[in-house]
C-alpha cells in the first residue's frame, strides 16, 4: 500500500514539473557573420543540457517582436535574446515580468533603466571601449610603438596616421564606442591620427566591399591605415583591395610579405574564422577577438542556473549588478 502511494506521489510530482520543450535564442539576423559563428557556438554549447531553437529575427524588429510573443508563456521560463533595436526591449521586459520569465539578453545592450525595470533580466556581453583601447594598441604596434618616429607605414613621413574608420550600425553601443575610444585612445597615448573619412558600412562584408573602390579614389594617396569597427566590414574591403590591386601577392605563393608586396594596413574587430585566415595569409594585420566562445558558454551556464533555480552567488563568471556577465576581448595578430 505503501508503494503504491510513493509512486502516485512521484507521479504527481512529476506532472507538477513544466515540461520545457526547448529554449528559445532569438537572433538580431543570421545574415550576419560574427552572429551566426556566435549562435553556433552557443548551439554546441547546449549539447547535454537542453535543446535549442533558433529564431531568426531576420533584422527586423516588428518580426522579432511577434517571435518573442509567442514564446512569452508559462511554457518557456527562460528566453535567450539577441535584441534588433536594444532601445525597443521596453514591452518584451513588461511582458516577461506578467508571467516571471527569465531574458537574458547578449551582444545587442539594451539601456541601463530597461535593464533596471526587472530583476529576472541579464546581459551577456563585451565593454565596446576594451575593444576599442585593444585596437588602438594593435596600431601602435604597426607603427612601431613610437609616437615620435612612426615606422615606414607612415608612408609620407609627416607623423601623422591618415585613416579612414569602416563604422558598424548607427547607435549600435559597440559601433559608437569603438569609433570614438579608437581615436581617443591613440591621441591619449601621443599619436595624431588624421581621420579622412568615416563610412558607415552597417557591420556587413558586402556593403563594406561595395563602398570601398569610392573611398580609395578619394583617398588612396594618402591614406596610411583603414580601422575597421568589425572583421566582416575589413574582409569586404579587403575583397575589394584586392581587386584594385592595393594588395598583391606578386609571387603567388598564397600570402602577402608586407615588406615587398603591396599592402595597406588594416586593422579589425571579433576575430572571426574568415578573419584569422585572413591574418594567416598576410592581408589583414590584426584583430580583437570579441570572445563569443565564452559568451555562449556562459549564456548556456546561466540557464542552466535558472533552470536548476540555483543560487547565482556561486555562478562561475562575475556577475555585475546582479543583471552584467562582461567577457574580456583579447589582441591577436601574427605579432601576438
Ligand atoms: C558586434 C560585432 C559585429 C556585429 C554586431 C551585431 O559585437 O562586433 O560584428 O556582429 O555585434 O550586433
Amino acid at each position: 500500500m505503501k508503494k503504491i502511494w510513493i509512486i502516485i506521489m512521484v507521479l504527481l510530482l512529476s506532472a507538477c514539473e513544466p515540461v520545457i520543450t526547448s529554449i528559445p535564442v532569438f537572433i538580431y539576423d543570421m545574415n550576419d557573420a560574427y552572429m551566426t559563428e556566435f549562435e553556433a557556438k552557443i548551439r554546441a554549447n547546449a549539447l547535454g543540457h537542453f535543446n535549442v531553437t533558433r529564431i531568426d529575427g531576420q533584422n527586423s524588429q516588428i518580426i522579432q517582436n511577434e517571435q518573442i510573443d509567442n514564446y512569452l508563456n508559462e511554457d518557456y521560463p527562460v528566453l535567450i535574446i539577441n535584441p534588433v533595436d536594444r532601445l525597443s526591449v521596453y514591452a518584451m521586459i513588461e511582458k516577461a515580468k506578467q508571467i516571471d520569465a527569465h531574458l537574458i539578453f547578449f551582444n545587442r545592450e539594451p539601456l541601463a533603466e530597461d535593464m533596471a525595470l526587472y530583476d529576472k533580466l541579464f546581459y551577456i556581453g563585451a565593454d565596446a571601449a576594451e575593444s576599442a583601447e585593444l585596437q588602438a594598441s594593435l596600431v601602435m604596434d604597426l607603427f612601431g610603438n613610437d609616437p615620435e618616429t612612426l615606422n615606414q607605414f607612415d608612408k609620407n613621413g609627416d607623423k601623422i596616421i591618415q585613416t579612414v574608420i569602416l563604422k558598424g550600425e548607427q547607435g549600435h553601443q559597440d559601433a559608437e564606442a569603438r569609433t570614438k575610444v579608437v581615436i581617443e585612445s591613440l591621441k591619449e597615448a601621443g599619436y595624431t591620427l588624421e581621420v579622412l573619412d568615416i563610412i558607415i558600412a552597417n557591420w556587413d562584408r558586402n556593403t563594406a566591399y561595395g563602398l570601398t573602390q569610392s573611398f580609395m579614389e578619394m583617398y588612396q594617396e594618402d591614406l596610411e591605415l583603414i580601422i575597421s569597427n568589425n572583421d566582416a566590414m575589413a574582409l569586404g574591403a579587403i575583397d575589394k583591395l584586392k581587386e584594385m590591386k592595393v594588395f598583391l601577392d606578386v609571387n603567388q605563393d598564397g600570402s602577402i610579405d608586407r615588406d615587398n608586396e603591396p599592402w595597406l594596413p588594416i586593422v579589425g574587430i571579433d576575430g572571426i574564422a574568415a578573419s584569422l585566415e585572413s591574418i594567416k595569409q598576410g592581408y589583414l594585420y590584426g584583430t580583437i577577438v570579441n570572445d563569443s566562445d565564452n559568451m555562449a558558454k556562459s549564456i548556456i551556464e546561466l540557464t542552466d542556473w535558472i533552470l536548476q533555480d540555483k543560487d547565482l552567488a556561486d555562478f562561475p563568471y562575475p556577475i555585475t549588478d546582479d543583471k552584467y556577465v562582461w567577457i574580456h576581448y583579447q589582441k591577436l595578430s601574427l605579432e601576438e
